[in-house]
């Protein structure tokens, strides 16, 4: 997609013109020929601002456009960021859907939002709604193929700031749309060394470092529990290391870690039908960690960042791990395998023994779709989240709240902890059914040892099943924004 900058004398010829449109306030369209064009549509009542409401018509004049869109904002003092970018949302499908690939917006000026953060809620309204996984489907007609918008054209008195703003978002919305299509596409295509080769195009594209170990190295470095999950697969397992150093001056660094579950078929605790058909979804964690590196290399972001990736599948057969088994870590801990479908917390924990003695970073995010529990906690709306440093968390909270994609905490406590004693090695991987996402994050805390860690479980935000907003239906990317917006405040 192609984006433009204009101010509004220039864009009265144009075909396709979005206007935004605040309830009870007619006073907002100041351009007079623009004022004369709606005023029919006005005095019928056909318009009258509601959020998300789109009015079109079509200005049978000379000198404006020859499309007039209509987007309601609601009551001026209730216009935010969120409803904007629903708003546009709401545009840019209309748009799609009338295969109008090119138009014109003007960004609505509201005194009390500052010009940056709006026009970004309306780039990103439009930006994050323009998707389809349509690679497979072979359409009846040309006709029905979905097209993308070509080019959108913002207008109004935009700052230097503003035009940036946007730019970023595009980008920012582009590694959205690349993590979802990893989630979305087929596991069969979508597997361990699938993964690793998508680190090492990122890394060939941008100029950073990438290495991946593959099963001899893997067993090398005494990752047992990755190694424990990828017994009943066919496929050999991956550990993805890609690094970016956006601040070469600086030491500081941020390891991202994914979990890179690309079929969780729960293992000998087979999932049941219902519960398996979209666990192709169990590499979101790394889809977020990859969209995240992309992204902030693409942005030049001034940060460095270390992504940490275990990929496998989770699979059943005469060598598949098995409940009783016992494993040992790669920090020397033996776990006792209670349940072969926890195997989320198995390979991420040997991951974040790499990260901890190896990177030795100044914090770990991880991002994993790791319980179901936590769908059932917060639906598909909110990633829980479980850290050993509340500071940081704080940040984290306002991120969410800055992008919509929003976390909420869940405290580890020692009776939680205690959950995962077994009686035949060092811990279980299992604490039972009642606080199912806590018990699994207490899991993940013994390997963090004392680095600064923040867990979100995204089992929940991950996949939709039906489409909000700007969020299509399967996998969401959800994350990718969150994770950029947390780097550029910490
Ligand atoms: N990958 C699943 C969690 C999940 C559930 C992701 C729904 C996306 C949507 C994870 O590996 C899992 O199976 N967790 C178990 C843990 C249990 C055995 C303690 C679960 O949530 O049931
Ligand atoms: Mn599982
Ligand atoms: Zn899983």
């Amino acid at each position: 997609m192609q984006v433009k900058f204009t101010k509004l004398e220039q864009a009265l010829k144009v075909e396709t013109l979005v206007l935004p449109f605040i309830e009870g306030e007619k006073e907002l369209i100041t351009e007079e020929r623009l004022k004369e064009a709606v005023k029919p549509a006005l005095a019928l009542k056909d318009a009258k601002g509601k959020k998300g409401e789109v009015t079109l018509f079509y200005p049978a004049k000379e000198d404006v456009p020859k499309r007039i869109f209509l987007v309601g904002l609601g009551k001026k003092e209730e216009v935010a960021m969120e409803p904007v970018r629903q708003a546009y949302a709401a545009i840019a499908k209309k748009l799609v859907s009338m295969k109008i690939d090119t138009a014109s917006v003007v960004v609505p000026e509201i005194e009390r939002l500052r010009p940056a953060d709006i026009s970004g809620a309306v780039a990103e309204g439009i930006f994050l709604s323009d998707y389809s996984f349509n690679k497979y489907v072979s359409p009846e007609k040309e006709e029905d193929k979905y097209q993308p918008l070509k080019s959108i054209t913002f207008v109004g008195n935009l700052s230097k700031g503003v035009k940036e703003t946007v730019r970023e978002k595009l980008i920012i919305a582009d590694a959205v749309k690349y993590a979802r299509d990893l989630q979305n596409d087929t596991a069969d295509l979508v597997c361990p060394e699938y993964l690793a080769q998508q680190a090492k195009a990122i890394a060939k594209e941008h100029g950073l470092k990438c290495t991946v170990f593959n099963k001899k190295e893997i067993e090398k470095l005494g990752m047992g529990l990755l190694l424990a999950v990828n017994r009943g697969s066919s496929l050999e397992p991956r550990f993805i290391v890609l690094e970016y150093k956006g601040n070469p001056r600086s030491k500081d660094k941020t390891a991202i870690l994914g979990k890179g579950l690309t079929f969780d078929s729960g293992g000998y605790n087979l999932k049941p039908t219902k519960f398996i058909e979209t666990m192709r979804e169990d590499m979101s964690g790394a889809a977020v960690t990859l969209g995240v590196i992309k992204g902030a290399a693409r942005l030049k972001l001034k940060k460095n960042l270390v992504g940490v990736i275990p990929a496998t599948e989770n699979m059943i057969g005469s060598r598949a791990y098995k409940p009783g088994d016992i494993y040992k870590s790669m920090s020397g801990r033996t776990v006792e395998i209670g349940s072969t479908d926890a195997e989320g917390r198995l390979i991420m924990a040997d991951a974040l023994t790499y990260t901890v003695r190896t990177i030795k970073p100044d914090r770990i995010v991880d991002f994993a779709t790791l319980t179901g529990a936590i769908l059932i906690t917060f639906g598909d709306l909110v990633s829980g989240v479980m850290t050993n440093e509340e500071r940081l968390y704080e940040k984290l909270y306002e991120a969410g709240e800055a992008t919509y994609e929003r976390v909420w905490r869940l405290p580890i406590y020692d009776e939680y902890r205690e959950l995962l004693k077994s009686d035949i090695a060092d811990i279980k991987n299992l604490g039972g059914r009642p606080a199912g996402s806590i018990t699994a994050a207490a899991f993940l805390e013994k390997f963090v040892e004392k680095t600064p860690w923040l867990h979100l479980d995204i089992a929940g935000v991950s996949w939709l099943k039906k489409e909000r907003h700007y969020i299509p239906k399967n996998g969401t990317g959800t994350g990718v924004r969150l994770m950029v917006e947390f780097l550029k405040m910490i």
